[in-house]
């Protein structure tokens, strides 16, 4: 077979090998906390190009999140957060955000031993105020059975807004701040600038051909490398995932700084070598 370069498989003897689960370490992308972030986007689009409805493309979604997860240690992500559902996403039809609820629940419940049984701690992000109670309770009870995982951290977003939870965050420092919410909207962002902890992504991937950030995970993502694919999130695959992170061992992060020279040092610590006595 002659092979060309369409062919997803073929690369040019010095390329470097693809990521994939297994070769991931020896490329040289292991590294102590890896956290990838998901925004999973094309699910009612997916299902619309085969005319079915909307549901059938987030049961589908569903099942693109179950190998992501499994595959996700393999190629050594330590932290993996997907964003299931914004807080405006309940502006969607009521009988769509009804039946994502069911389908968190559901995928809880058929979950729970799996993700214990594979080291998996689940976490939950996002406001709980507005759930279903019979979600909020499911939620919990698998934190707390998971919490002991160190294979990976999941963590999903549900109900979730970068906005309100960088509100909320600071909130809890600010006592004697001005209590209306638009006057501490004006206060936060003068403050905003101080450091924040580090829970931050280092690879931000979103699927479904759109590019923009939908108010997830603003703060963390600070530094982040973006990835953008067409790919709608229920073809999403292990292959497509080993790509994404293929792609950003290859960049050259400098967080401002200089770019990096042989043996890791940057530019400016070689010119500083080199006029050094
Ligand atoms: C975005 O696609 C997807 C969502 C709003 C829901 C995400 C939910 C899942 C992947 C299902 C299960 C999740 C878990 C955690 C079990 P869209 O509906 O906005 O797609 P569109 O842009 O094509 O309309």
């Amino acid at each position: 077979m002659i092979r060309s370069t369409l062919d997803p498989r073929w690369r040019e003897p010095d390329q470097p090998e693809p990521a994939s689960p297994g070769n991931f370490e020896r490329m040289g992308g292991g590294r102590d906390r890896f956290h990838v972030a998901i925004i999973m986007d094309g699910n009612g689009r997916w299902a619309q190009e085969r005319g079915r409805p909307r549901a059938a493309g987030h049961v589908a979604g569903a099942a693109a999140v179950r190998r992501t997860v499994e595959s996700a240690p393999e190629l050594g992500i330590t932290t993996l957060t997907l964003y299931a559902f914004s807080s405006d996403n309940w502006r969607r039809p009521q009988d769509e955000v009804g039946h994502l609820m069911r389908l968190f629940q559901k995928h809880l419940d058929s979950e729970c031993v799996r993700l214990t049984d594979s080291g998996v701690r689940l976490s939950v992000i996002g406001r709980r105020d507005r759930i279903p109670g019979s979600l909020q309770r499911r939620i919990a009870h698998v934190e707390e059975r998971t919490s002991e995982g160190i294979s990976l951290h999941l963590r999903v977003a549900i109900d979730y807004s970068a906005r309100d939870a960088l509100l909320a965050a600071a909130g809890r420092f600010a006592e004697g701040v001005p209590a209306t919410r638009q006057a501490f909207e004006r206060y936060l962002s003068q403050a905003i600038h101080a450091p924040g902890d580090t829970g931050d992504v280092d690879l931000l991937i979103r699927t479904g051909g759109e590019r923009r950030l939908s108010d997830f995970l603003l703060w963390e993502s600070a530094y982040a490398e973006l990835f953008f694919t067409d790919v709608m999130w229920p073809d999403f695959s292990e292959a497509d995932l080993a790509s994404a992170v293929q792609d950003f061992t290859a960049r050259d992060r400098r967080y401002g700084g200089l770019p990096r020279g042989p043996n890791g040092a940057t530019e400016l610590s070689l010119f500083e070598q080199r006029a050094a006595p």
